[in-house]
C-alpha cells in the first residue's frame, strides 16, 4: 500500500513509498483511509524535534475511513462501517492523567498517512453523519485536545469570558468552535487579519493581533479579563496571558510552540489566585463526549486545504510556515 514514512535520508525527511501491509491481529481492525490530517506533532517528527522518533514509521494521527478487515474476536457489525479513529492509545482508566503505556497513533507505531491503518477496535467511533470524509479525518487529535482543555481542565461555563490564542491552529479552531457551542463569550487572537475575520464570522466577539504587544491593553479595555485562556504557544507570551487573566482565572496550555518563558511573574500568579494548567490530548471519555458535542451542535472542523499524498511535502511545509487556517488534510 501507499504510505508516507519518516526518512531522514531525504531532504524533506518524508518518503511516499510502497509498504507491505501487515496482518490484522486479535482485537484489531484494518481501516481503509478516506482522509487523514496533519497535526503539528507530525511536523515536529519531521524536524526531529519529537522524542523516540524512528525512520520508516508511517506518520499521521488523524484519520477516517471504512473498516475492511476484522481480527479474531471483533464484532462482525464493524465490517464496512464508516469510522473515525481515536489516536490516543492506552490512556487507561484514570481521567486525571494518561497511563505509563500511553501512546499516540503515528509514532512510534504506524499511523494514518497510508491507504490503511491497523488499530485496536476500541479506537473506533462511528463517523458523524454530518461530516464529509475530509472533515471527519480532521477531527480526532485536535478536537480531543481542545475539548479536554476547555471542559475537564478549564471547566468552562456558559457566559464566561474565554480567550483562545492563535486561531489559525488546528487545536485552536476547535477550542473556539467548542467554546461557542458551550455558550462561552469567545475571543481569539491571530497573526492574520484574514483569520480574525473568519473568527468574527463564526461568532467570536473580540479579536486581537498577538503580534502587537499592546493587544493586552485592548483586551483589558474591551473584555475586562478572561475566566479561561486556552493556549498552545507559551514562551514569553505567557506573561501577557497572565496580565489578561481575570483574578481567579485559569490558563490551560496544551503545547509550547514558542518554548519556555524566560521569566515568570510569580507574584501576579499567586496574588490573583491564577491556575496555570497543562493538558495533553484526552481520555476515552473525553473523546466520546467530544464526538457527542460535535454531533449535537453539528460542528464542522475548519479545513484549510486538502492535499494528495503525492503533495505531502507541500502540506507539511504549509504547517511549518503557519499559513494554515484550520486543518490540513491529506487524501490517498
Ligand atoms: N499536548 C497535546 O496533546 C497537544 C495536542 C495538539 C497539539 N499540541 C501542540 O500544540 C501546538 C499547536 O498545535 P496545532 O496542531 O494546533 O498546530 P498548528 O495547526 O500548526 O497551529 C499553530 C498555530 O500557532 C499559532 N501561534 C504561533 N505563534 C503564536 C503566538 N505567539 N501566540 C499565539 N499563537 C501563536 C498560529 O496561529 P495564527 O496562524 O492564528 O497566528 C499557528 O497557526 C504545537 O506545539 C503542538 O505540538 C499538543
Amino acid at each position: 500500500m501507499k504510505a508516507i514514512t519518516l526518512d531522514s535520508t531525504k531532504n524533506s525527511n518524508l518518503l511516499l513509498t510502497e509498504v507491505q501491509e501487515k496482518g490484522v491481529s486479535e482485537g484489531e481492525v484494518r481501516v481503509s483511509i478516506k482522509a487523514a490530517a496533519l497535526n503539528h506533532r507530525d511536523e515536529w517528527c519531521r524536524q526531529g524535534l519529537y522524542p523516540n522518533i524512528k525512520d520508516g514509521v508511517i506518520l499521521g494521527s488523524d484519520g477516517a475511513g471504512i473498516v475492511t478487515e476484522l481480527g479474531e474476536g471483533v464484532d462482525k457489525e464493524w465490517l464496512q462501517k464508516e469510522v473515525i479513529v481515536n489516536p490516543a492509545m492506552n490512556w487507561g482508566e484514570n481521567q486525571k492523567v494518561q497511563s505509563a503505556s500511553f501512546e499516540i497513533l503515528g509514532m512510534p507505531g504506524n499511523g494514518t498517512l497510508a491507504e490503511s491503518v491497523i488499530v485496536p477496535v476500541d479506537r473506533l467511533h462511528t463517523k458523524p453523519d454530518h461530516l464529509s470524509w475530509e472533515e471527519a479525518g480532521a477531527l480526532p487529535l485536535a478536537g480531543l485536545t481542545a475539548f479536554r482543555a476547555l471542559t475537564y481542565k478549564g471547566s468552562i461555563q456558559p457566559g464566561e469570558n474565554l480567550l483562545v490564542t492563535g486561531f489559525g491552529g488546528g487545536v485552536a479552531q476547535f477550542a473556539v468552535q467548542f467554546g461557542l457551542a458551550l455558550d462561552a463569550k469567545v475571543s481569539t487572537s491571530s497573526s492574520s487579519k484574514k483569520k480574525l475575520e473568519k473568527a468574527h464570522a463564526l461568532g467570536v466577539t473580540h479579536v486581537f493581533d498577538y503580534q502587537y504587544s499592546n493587544w493586552t491593553s485592548k483586551a483589558l479595555t474591551n473584555v475586562d479579563g478572561f475566566d479561561l485562556i486556552i493556549d498552545g504557544a507559551v514562551g514569553d507570551t505567557l506573561g501577557q496571558l497572565i496580565q489578561v487573566a481575570k483574578p481567579g482565572g485559569k490558563i490551560v496550555f496544551y503545547g509550547a510552540t514558542l518554548g519556555n518563558p524566560s521569566k515568570l511573574e510569580a507574584r501576579k500568579i499567586f496574588w490573583n489566585q491564577l491556575q496555570i494548567i497543562g493538558t495533553t490530548m484526552g481520555s476515552d471519555l473525553d473523546f466520546k463526549n467530544m464526538v457527542s458535542l460535535v454531533c449535537k451542535k453539528k460542528i464542522h472542523p475548519i479545513i484549510d486545504r486538502v492535499f494528495k499524498f503525492e503533495e505531502a511535502e507541500q502540506a507539511f511545509d504549509r504547517m511549518r510556515d503557519g499559513k494554515q487556517m484550520g486543518k490540513i488534510v491529506l487524501v490517498p
